[in-house]
């Protein structure tokens, strides 16, 4: 294949997204091409920032779908659609089960704001995991990307950032930095390196 087609899936406001839109339009990522976006909110803001540079944008809430398996089902009908070789996990705050993780081994990748194996896992997501880190007093954080499989978090690492904590900080500050100065650096390096793999 010339490039990697790839699936961003969503939930809230998509600075993860932008990073991605960003490195593609630098050239940071040149071996994929974002062909999707899948909210599983309608309310998003990522789904405006995939709107404003042309990317197509679809919706799958698990209400409408009314279970998680029709709710995965409905996400792989538009995998398929789009012909997606690389779905991109990006701020989706929604768990996929194993019936989906299974069709797609080495083919889903998660940005999470933490060091795994700390302060992941199931119920650790978005803020949570910093005031996790606050909480427990570590000096050191950060990012991490890694393979989905069917256990939380659990797949293969890919890509690591470390981030320091500094006296004074919330979880919306230590949130701040991880995104700034790991989560938007390694999810589009990661994304390129997994890109150029599947290309070659
Ligand atoms: C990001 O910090 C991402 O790592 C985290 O949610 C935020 C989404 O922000 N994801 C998780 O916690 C997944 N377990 P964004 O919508 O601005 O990219």
């Amino acid at each position: 294949m010339d490039k990697a087609r790839i699936a961003v899936l969503v939930s809230g406001g998509g600075t993860n997204l932008q990073a991605l839109i960003d490195a593609q339009n630098k050239g940071i990522i040149q071996s994929g091409e974002i062909v999707l976006v899948i909210s599983n909110n309608p309310d998003a803001y990522a789904l405006q920032r995939a709107q404003k540079v042309g990317i197509s944008t679809q919706i799958v809430t698990k209400k409408q779908c009314g279970s998680q398996d029709a709710f995965e089902e409905k996400i792989k009908q538009l995998i398929d659609t789009y012909a997606v070789d690389l779905i991109v996990l990006a701020g989706f705050m929604s768990i996929l089960s194993e019936n989906f993780t299974k069709d797609y081994p080495q083919r889903i990748i998660n940005v999470h704001p933490s060091l795994i194996p700390s302060f992941c896992g199931k119920g650790f997501y978005g803020l949570r995991v910093h005031q996790e880190a606050l909480a427990y007093g570590v000096k050191v954080t950060g990012a991490t990307v890694h393979f989905v499989n069917e256990i939380p978090d659990g797949g293969k690492i890919i890509m690591q950032k470390a981030v320091y904590i500094e006296d004074g900080d919330t979880p919306e500050i230590l949130q701040k930095r991880v995104m700034e100065q790991a989560e938007w650096e390694i999810l589009p390096a990661a994304v390129e390196l997994v890109s150029k793999q599947l290309c070659s």
